[in-house]
């Protein structure tokens, strides 16, 4: 019984399979269709969302199966004072298999270790969200043909952004990868992401604050949300909230060819006029997440095709 809590918990070899089996589901997804028939999905969001729950809830529908489960805290036994573990041995006893999000920093973990079922960490709190990473390397591989040989940017909330902390530890293990690292002082990586996962893994990376110095620079951009939830002072996220806008105008200066990424939520990062632009991926990126969760709900049930 395998669960899926850290990025790193899956090898470079397996992520490369899972991709290509995302990759066949978009061109023969009726080959998909049944198998995962009978088996059920629960869905445990103590935490708002829209793409991962409804790209899960579709993933699982797509390959045959079924869905429950509850999409906030308040709705479920926690607000009786139930516990993490409590609540996943029952489950348990319900679906075959679990994904949780969690405002707290190792409750999915908390959960794998009182589970019958695998588990999927689904994000917790500002730590990590390996599902939204294997979107995005899906996402990338399509749009640059490979995982190796490029600049990605990262802007905006570098603390607390999950996405961004389990994207760099993925990367990590690729060849050539080459990492700006664009936030506010206050907003900057955590200092294990730049101790135990840049540095000992000898990964070229610079920091700055400032976007359109380094936007020429880049094949991929990973624009992400200031993290309102996460910060102890309203005043505070209000100061930072609009560090960094990107505008049509500011593009002009882009590679042609750059990927323009965003796990979504958008509040003000990326202006609408940036949409039609040819280089914006992000809903193009909110489906590749759909497909990447049906590749991963049939590798953690042991379903393989062939
Ligand atoms: C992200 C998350 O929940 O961490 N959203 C998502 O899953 N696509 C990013 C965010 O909320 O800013």
């Amino acid at each position: 019984m395998r669960s899926l809590i850290n990025i790193l918990d899956l090898t470079t070899a397996e992520i490369d399979k899972m991709l290509d089996t995302a990759d066949d589901i978009i061109a023969n997804p009726k080959k998909y269709s049944e198998v995962c028939h009978g088996k059920k999905l629960a869905t445990l969001f103590f935490e708002p969302s829209t793409r991962t729950r409804l790209s899960f809830e579709a993933a699982m529908y797509e390959l045959g199966g079924n869905v429950l489960g509850f999409s906030e805290a308040q709705s479920s036994s926690a607000a009786k004072g139930e516990s993490v573990a409590d609540t996943t041995r029952t489950v348990c006893c319900y679906a075959d298999i679990i994904a949780m999000r969690h405002p707290k920093e190792g409750a999915p973990l908390v959960a794998s270790m009182n589970s019958t079922v695998p588990i999927i960490n689904a994000g917790d709190g500002g730590h990590n969200h390996p599902t939204q990473t294997l979107t995005d390397l899906l996402t990338i591989r399509r749009k640059k043909g490979k995982l190796s040989d490029f600049t990605i940017g990262f802007c905006g909330d570098l603390k607390f952004g999950r996405t961004v902390h389990s994207l760099i530890q993925a990367l990590s293990r690729y060849e050539n990868i080459k990492i700006i690292l664009i936030s506010p002082n206050e907003l900057k990586v955590p200092s294990y992401i730049k101790h135990d996962v840049l540095r000992k893994n000898g990964i070229e990376y610079k920091q700055t604050t400032d976007l359109e110095s380094v936007l020429p620079e880049l094949d991929v951009l990973y624009m992400t949300r200031v993290q309102r939830e996460r910060f102890l002072s309203e005043e505070e996220y209000i100061r930072l909230r609009d560090s960094y806008i990107l505008t049509r105008e500011k593009l002009k200066i882009a590679k042609e060819s750059l990927t323009i990424l965003h796990p979504l939520p958008r509040v003000n990062e990326i202006s609408v006029d940036v949409d039609d632009d040819p280089r914006a991926c992000y809903f193009e990126q909110a489906l590749c997440g759909k497909f990447v969760r049906m590749a991963l709900i049939m590798e953690l049930l042991g379903i393989h095709l062939d």
